[in-house]
């Protein structure tokens, strides 16, 4: 796959279902009595193995592309699974998961691939272990692969360090099998599709400020649920949008909840040309229409409260920032150096490897916008978000943008390149 510099860009598309929301209707539908469906699922790798992980606990789940039909049996209905759960590349799997595994009354294990086993699972370790769970790292390094004996929960509440809705839903997940009500507070307030959808399945679930609730034992009812764009997704062709020359995009259905949509305060904040259309509420989340074309960007300050609702989205925005005018900095991210790479030193490679002008430090980067970019091969360490942020910076570079893998997109977007295809003008 080679990326070159695009003449213009053009069209109406739409992007793969939102991840986040995709994981966690299979996760609940899973434990609800009857039977949910989901639209506009994403039929990635990460969603897939959620998919799996269930299947092998004994849930019947039916996948057609982006239509999925769970059977679910119910809050205690899981059974045991006779092998290692295989969580493949997907942290919301495993954190996720492991809230559930803990209130059953077996014992299970899982692990996933090299990225995952070098991701921290002592965030989840900690307050898990506080509710009565067995649960161990197996290579006793705060990573997986972790073993889960599901043994009685206790509620909590817990002060959580890190603003991380894995974390956060960890916990919640794990009081839905506690008696009373466990809740959790966080520094800073993080997704809370957990929060919008258990309380369409029924879960007693309230949010107030930092903290989130949840009564334990409830009875869950299988949903209908049309899975909205996913904002991480669109947030490629936003940029394209905004950094390319010529361009004029609709990217349609696209969930705007707030507590994921920094990006569209960001690119406002830098000048860009973007406009939400057609605004509503589907499914219990937001969603609009995002209109976006070329601008001329300036550079901001990131920092605080917006970085949860954007924290996927810092490697398109670095790229953002390499084509704006002044100087980016963005701060408090620390939580980059813990995805499926560490970001900061992955986005400071390729970038400089562009001819960007890009610092990093302990807890995001500086960049300095202006200088002119050229193609190159990029190294992607299998993280998607890195692999597609700079192909988008690719459209815009002079020269040839190669990959040493860019079948790592297939984790959030299979046909990432099929949709640049669809609007480009060389
Ligand atoms: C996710 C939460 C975020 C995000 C991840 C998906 C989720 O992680 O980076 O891609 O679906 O809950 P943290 O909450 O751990 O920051």
């Amino acid at each position: 796959m080679s990326i070159n510099k695009v003449k213009s860009l053009k069209g109406e598309i739409t992007v793969p279902g939102d991840k986040s929301i995709s994981h966690r209707g299979v996760m609940f539908g899973s434990i609800s009595e009857g039977t949910t469906e989901l639209t506009g699922f994403l039929d990635g790798a990460d969603c897939r193995s959620t998919i799996s992980c269930f299947k092998a606990m004994g849930i019947d789940i039916v996948q057609d592309n982006d239509h999925v039909v769970i059977h679910g049996k119910g809050l205690n209905g899981l059974s045991a699974p006779s092998k290692m759960l295989d969580v493949g590349n997907s942290g919301t799997t495993t954190r996720l998961i492991s809230g559930i595994l803990a209130g059953q009354s077996f014992t299970s294990s899982l692990n996933g691939d090299e990225s995952i086993q070098k991701r921290p699972m002592g965030r989840i370790i900690t307050p898990l272990t506080q509710m009565g769970a067995n649960i161990r790292s197996i290579k006793n390094n705060g990573c997986a692969p972790l073993e889960i004996g599901g043994s009685p929960l206790t509620p909590i509440h817990y002060d959580s360090p890190v603003a991380s809705a894995q974390v956060k839903s960890c916990v919640l997940l794990a009081g839905l099998y506690a008696d009373g009500i466990t809740s959790v507070t966080e520094p800073v307030l993080s997704r809370n599709h957990t929060e919008l959808m258990l309380s369409g399945f029924g879960a007693n679930i309230k949010s107030q400020g930092h903290t989130a609730s949840i009564e334990g034992h409830p009875v869950l009812t299988g949903q209908k649920i049309e899975v909205p764009g996913d904002i991480s997704s669109a947030a490629y062709f936003i940029a394209a949008g905004l950094i390319c020359p010529n361009a004029d995009l609709l990217i349609k259905n696209v969930n705007t909840n707030p507590s994921r949509a920094g990006i569209i305060k960001v690119a406002q904040e830098m000048g860009g040309n973007i406009k939400l259309l057609n605004e509503r509420i589907v499914s219990g989340e937001p969603v609009a229409d995002i209109h976006v074309s070329s601008s001329k960007l300036r550079g901001c300050e990131i920092s605080g409260e917006i970085i949860p609702a954007l924290i996927d989205e810092i490697p398109i925005i670095a790229v953002m920032a390499a084509f704006a005018e002044g100087t980016t900095v963005i701060k408090d991210a620390s939580e980059l150096k813990v995805k499926e790479s560490d970001r900061i030193a992955t986005v400071t490679e390729n970038l400089k490897n562009m001819g960007g002008n890009i610092t990093p430090t302990d807890d995001g980067m500086i960049i300095t916008g202006g200088a002119s970019l050229k193609g190159t091969r990029i190294n992607t360490y299998l993280d998607h978000r890195i692999a597609m942020s700079f192909a988008i910076a690719g459209l815009a570079a002079d020269g040839e943008t190669t990959f040493d893998n860019e079948a790592c997109c297939q984790i959030s977007y299979p046909d990432f390149f099929k949709t640049i295809g669809a609007i480009v003008n060389r």
